[in-house]
C-alpha cells in the first residue's frame, strides 16, 4: 500500500479505489490518454482492469475496445495485454510491443505513427478528437494536490489539461526523491501566440516541477505498487563497438578541425544497445565535460553522470536496467541535481535542438545509397516501432547520424540498398551514416558523391559489388543523372528478400 507521505492531500482520499472500479469510468469507444514512455512512468493497474474488461466483454459477445494515446512505447502489461484482447481501437504515437506490432500488421489495430514533439498540438488542435479520460501515473501528490511526475512526464502535461476526467495512479515504488527533477512548462500555446522557449543551455529550467491538475476533474486515485519495466543491458557486441568506435573518431576530427568545440555540443542519443554503446565509448574518450539534450536516458548516461563525463543531462523519460533503476533509486539525489525530464514536446522541441546544436544519433533500419533513410517499416510496408523522436532531432540537428549494422538476419538483408523502401528522413536530414564498416560523412556532397562514400564506407563487403554495379549502370544509362535510378529495378532486392528470403542474388 501507498505510503502515507505520496498522497499528502486529504481531499483525494476518498477518491482513492481500485482499478477495477477506476476503469468502469472509461467506456467502450473512449479516447484515453495514458502516461508512459520508454517503459517508465506507464500505469500499473488500471489497464489490466480494462483488460479484464474486454476479455469479459469478449465472452460475452461484446467488444471492449479504446483509443490509446501515450508518450510512447509502455510495457507488456500495457501496450501487449491490450493489444492481446483486441482492447485498443486506435493507437498513437509510438509503440514497440511485438504483440502490438503484429496487430497494427495484421490490420486488426489503428495505428498514428508521428513525430512525438507534434503529439500535443495536434491533441489540442483535436485532430484526434476529444480526450475523454487520462490514466496517469505519478510518484506522489503534494498537500496542495500539485503532482509530483513519476519516472516519465511525456504527454502526461497535456492529457491531464485536455481530458475530462483524470485517474492517477500513485506508485510506491517509484522513489519520491523524484519530486524536483522535472521542469513542466505551462507556456506553450498555438500559433500566433507562441513565444520563444528560452532554453539556451541543457541545464536551464522554464518550468515548474510539478504537474497541475483542477482537483474536480480527478475522478479516481488508484495505489499501486510495481516497478517500471527494465529493458534488460546487454554488454555492446562487436558491432555496435566497431560503431561507436567510428563515432568517437569522427568527433575527434571535428575537434581537431575546429569545427566542434573540446566539449562537443550536447548529445541525443537513441535507444538500444548501439545507442549505449556509444554512450560507454564516450565515457572512454577524452571529451569532458559533456551534456545531452535527448529524450530518453538509459544506463550509459547514468554512468557518464557518475564518472563526470557528463554534467548534465535533459530528456523525457527514463529507460533503465534492474540494475540502472537501483542506481537511480540509490543515488536520486545526486541524479536530481543532474538530470531534468521536461514534457516531449520540450524535449524534442526544434527550436531548441536547432539553438543548442544538438549531435544527433539514432538508430536506422536501412539507408538508400543516397542517404535517405528508413527507420520505420520493414521491407517497405510492415511497421516496426514508429519514427518516435529520431525525426524531431535529425531535422534540426547540427550534425545529423543515422547509426546500424550494415546487415541485418544473418547476412540475409543489407541495410545499405539502391532505394528505400520507406523514407522517414530524407537524404537532406543525414549527415553521417554510419555502420561497422565505417562512416560516410555526407555534408556538402552531391548525389552521386554521397552514393560513393555510403557504398566505399558503410555497405558489407558481400554488397558493395553489387551496389557499385548499380550505381554505374544507373548512372550510364539513366535518364536523370543527378540522382540516378533504374525505376524497375530499384526495390528488387527487397522483392528479392520477400520471394527468396535473401537479398543475395542466388
Ligand atoms: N530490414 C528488415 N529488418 C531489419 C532491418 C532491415 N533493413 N534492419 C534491422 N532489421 C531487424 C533486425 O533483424 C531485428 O529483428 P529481430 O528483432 O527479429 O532480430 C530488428 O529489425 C531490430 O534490429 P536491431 O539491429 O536490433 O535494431 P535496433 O534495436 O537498434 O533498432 C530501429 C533499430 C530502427 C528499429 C530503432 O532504432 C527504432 O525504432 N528507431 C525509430 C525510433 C527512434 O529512432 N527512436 C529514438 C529517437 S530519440
Amino acid at each position: 500500500m501507498t505510503d502515507q507521505s505520496q498522497i499528502r492531500i486529504k481531499a483525494f482520499a476518498d477518491k482513492i479505489m481500485s482499478a477495477e472500479a477506476a476503469a468502469e469510468f472509461i467506456p467502450a469507444g473512449s479516447n484515453v490518454g495514458m502516461s508512459g514512455f520508454t517503459g517508465s512512468g506507464y500505469p500499473k493497474a488500471v489497464p489490466g482492469a480494462m483488460v479484464a474488461r474486454a476479455r469479459d466483454a469478449r465472452a460475452a459477445g461484446e467488444s471492449y475496445a479504446v483509443s490509446v494515446w501515450t508518450g510512447a512505447s509502455t510495457a507488456p502489461e500495457l501496450d501487449g495485454a491490450m493489444a492481446e484482447v483486441d482492447g485498443v481501437h486506435l493507437r498513437m504515437p509510438y509503440q514497440s510491443d511485438p504483440i502490438s506490432r503484429s496487430k497494427i500488421n495484421a490490420g486488426l489495430m489503428e495505428y498514428t505513427d508521428i513525430h512525438l514533439s507534434h503529439v500535443a498540438q495536434m491533441v489540442w488542435e483535436g485532430f484526434f478528437g476529444h480526450m475523454d479520460v487520462a490514466v496517469v501515473e505519478v510518484a506522489g501528490i503534494t498537500e496542495e494536490g500539485e503532482l509530483i511526475p513519476s519516472t516519465s512526464v511525456g504527454n502526461n502535461k497535456t492529457w491531464i489539461d485536455q481530458a475530462d476526467k483524470v485517474i492517477l495512479e500513485v506508485n510506491s515504488a517509484q522513489p519520491l526523491g523524484l519530486e524536483g527533477m522535472h521542469d513542466i512548462y505551462y507556456g506553450t500555446a498555438l500559433p500566433p501566440n507562441r513565444k520563444p522557449l528560452l532554453i539556451s543551455k541543457v541545464a536551464d529550467r522554464v518550468g515548474v516541477p510539478y504537474l497541475h491538475v483542477a482537483p474536480e476533474k480527478v475522478i479516481a486515485v488508484v495505489e499501486t505498487n510495481n516497478p517500471d519495466r527494465n529493458t534488460p543491458f546487454k554488454e555492446p557486441d562487436a558491432d555496435s563497438e566497431k560503431i561507436a568506435g567510428h563515432v568517437l573518431e569522427f568527433l575527434t576530427h571535428e575537434v581537431d578541425r575546429g569545427r566542434l568545440p573540446a566539449t562537443l555540443l550536447p548529445i541525443q542519443s537513441g535507444v538500444g544497445n548501439i545507442a549505449n554503446a556509444v554512450l560507454m565509448g564516450l565515457d572512454k574518450g577524452p571529451f569532458r565535460p559533456l551534456t545531452s539534450y535527448t529524450e530518453v536516458i538509459q544506463d550509459g548516461m547514468l554512468q557518464m553522470l557518475h564518472s563526470g563525463t557528463v554534467s548534465m543531462a535533459s530528456a523525457t523519460a527514463f529507460s533503465l536496467s534492474e540494475a540502472g533503476l537501483a542506481d537511480l533509486i540509490e543515488n536520486i539525489d545526486f541524479f536530481r541535481e543532474r538530470i531534468i525530464l521536461r514534457p516531449q514536446e520540450i524535449s524534442n522541441h526544434p527550436e531548441v535542438i536547432r539553438r543548442l546544436g544538438c549531435l544527433a544519433m539514432n538508430g536506422m533500419l536501412e539507408a538508400d545509397m543516397y542517404g535517405n533513410v528508413n527507420s520505420t517499416h520493414l521491407m517497405g510496408s510492415s511497421m516496426m516501432n514508429g519514427i518516435g523522436g529520431s525525426g524531431d532531432f535529425a531535422r534540426n540537428a547540427y550534425i545529423s547520424m543515422f547509426l546500424s549494422p550494415s546487415t541485418a538476419k544473418g547476412g540475409k538483408i543489407s541495410c545499405i540498398v539502391p532505394m528505400a523502401s520507406h523514407v522517414d528522413h530524407t537524404e537532406h536530414d543525414t549527415h553521417v551514416i554510419v555502420t561497422e564498416q565505417g562512416l560516410a560523412d555526407l555534408r556538402g556532397l552531391p548525389p552521386r558523391r554521397r552514393a560513393q562514400q555510403i557504398i566505399d564506407h558503410c555497405a558489407h563487403p558481400d554488397y558493395r559489388p553489387a551496389l557499385q554495379d548499380y550505381l554505374d549502370r544507373a548512372t550510364a544509362t539513366a535518364k536523370g543523372k543527378h540522382t540516378p535510378h533504374i525505376l524497375g529495378e530499384a526495390l528488387s532486392w527487397h522483392e528479392r528478400f520477400l520471394k527468396d528470403g535473401t537479398m543475395q542474388p542466388v
